[in-house]
């Protein structure tokens, strides 16, 4: 007993970004007394915006991103107050449905009422801007500028609130950020590293998460759950792999697999830092950023979504960033590696990519255990034999 209270004590779990924890959800019942109002319909991207806002993922946003706010992130990668933010949080409608609204609206998701907007400032983004800033193309083929593409031309800004937390499809793994930063506490864990992965995890992921677990006392697994584009492993297969693996291969006392609601936008270095500062809300105090993190294609170099935190003071994002190499598996030195602790050629290496895995999948063709864990490769496979079917 005396020594879990030490624990209790010994945890400082990192300030929220911006000094505070932002929560504003409502009780559900709430939400029936604002059925009067004008209603946005929301797609499932905003819906987890309003969500990552309200529980306090994306602190200090209280609400949609107003204009000032808007162009100082897309060109300076910060809030106008000066504090880093890498990715513009807007709710973009059309211009016709704009024009009748202002003061309070309704948010709808889903046919219900989840939320509400108090309309403070209507204005017109730079989406072409926007695409080339944030993603550094205005290609139309990038998944994240296709999604900004197909947002309306007017952005509504102000305050949200969200009427109850719907857990989504995952509820016993669904956590809002006082609550994680809570568990972190119970468990007596005094520093600990979140990761960010949209892919059922590989052995090269579960090699970082063990080099990390060498030095820091839990691991956050958490999976981004949101919107991805059409040939990512859908999340419920990914949560199916996530728990075989981590009945086999971790300890379990020092894991906690928790969803990340939010969209994938794809933006590579932009999204890197997103990522670590809500992964600070939650609590964690370390984050790893391996290779080509949040890319899509050949959009961005590998290294790049490293490189990005060199524009901040470490104090300024607040949470430690463990940089990863490329890793994969070295034939001669029968282990997963690196360029920094293995000494053979290519020939020697086992790299797959995530085409070449989904290809291997779709053909019914096994996965090579030197890159992924049979438990984790038999989910797949029957996933996959499910869609052929
Ligand atoms: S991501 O879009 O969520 O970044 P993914 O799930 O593949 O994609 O990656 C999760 C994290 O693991 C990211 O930080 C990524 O850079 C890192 N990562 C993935 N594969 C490797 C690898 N082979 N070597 C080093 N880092 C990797």
């Amino acid at each position: 007993m005396a020594s879990n209270l030490t624990k209790l004590i010994s945890y400082a779990p990192p300030s929220p970004h911006g000094g505070n924890l932002i929560e504003r959800v409502l009780p559900e019942e709430e939400a029936q007394a604002y059925t009067h109002l004008p209603a946005i319909v929301l797609s499932a991207r905003s819906y987890a915006d309003l969500e990552l806002i309200a529980t306090g993922v994306y602190s200090p946003l209280d609400g949609f991103m107003g204009q000032a706010d808007y162009r100082s992130v897309v060109e300076h990668m910060r809030l106008q107050n000066g504090l880093p933010w890498s990715l513009p949080i807007t709710l973009g409608i059309r211009a016709d449905e704009a024009k009748a609204l202002q003061g309070k609206v309704r948010l709808v998701w889903q046919g219900r009422n989840v939320g509400l907007l108090q309309i403070e400032e209507k204005y017109i983004p730079d989406r072409h801007k926007e695409a080339l800033e944030v993603y550094r193309t205005t290609d139309p083929a990038h998944p994240g500028v296709a999604a900004l593409l197909q947002q309306g031309e007017v952005n509504l800004a102000g305050p949200v609130w969200l009427f109850g937390l719907s857990r989504g499809a995952f509820p016993e793994h669904h956590y809002t950020p006082s609550e994680t930063r809570g568990l972190f506490a119970q468990r007596g864990w005094q520093t600990v590293v979140g990761f960010q992965t949209r892919n059922p995890i590989h052995r090269a992921h579960e090699y970082l998460h063990k080099v990390a677990l060498e030095q820091v006392d839990g691991l956050f697994l958490n999976p981004l759950v949101g919107s991805t584009k059409e040939d990512d492993i859908p999340a419920s297969v990914r949560m199916q792999a996530y728990r075989v693996l981590l009945e086999n291969y971790y300890p379990k006392e020092r894991v906690l697999l928790g969803v990340y609601p939010a969209a994938m936008r794809y933006a590579g270095p932009r999204e890197a830092i997103l990522h670590a500062i809500s992964r600070k809300n939650y609590g964690c105090t370390h984050f790893i950023v391996g290779r080509d993190h949040a890319g899509v294609g050949s959009y961005y170099g590998p290294y790049e979504a490293q490189e990005i935190f060199s524009a901040f003071r470490p104090e300024e994002i607040g949470i430690h960033i463990l940089k990863f190499e490329h890793t994969y598996y070295c034939t001669r030195c029968a282990s997963i590696v690196s360029p920094r602790t293995c000494p053979h050629p290519p020939l020697h290496h086992l790299v797959l990519s995530g085409t070449k895995v989904r290809t291997l999948l779709r053909q019914g063709a096994p996965l090579p255990s030197e890159f992924t864990r049979p438990e984790v490769a038999e989910v797949l496979r029957q996933a996959y034999q499910e869609v052929e079917t």
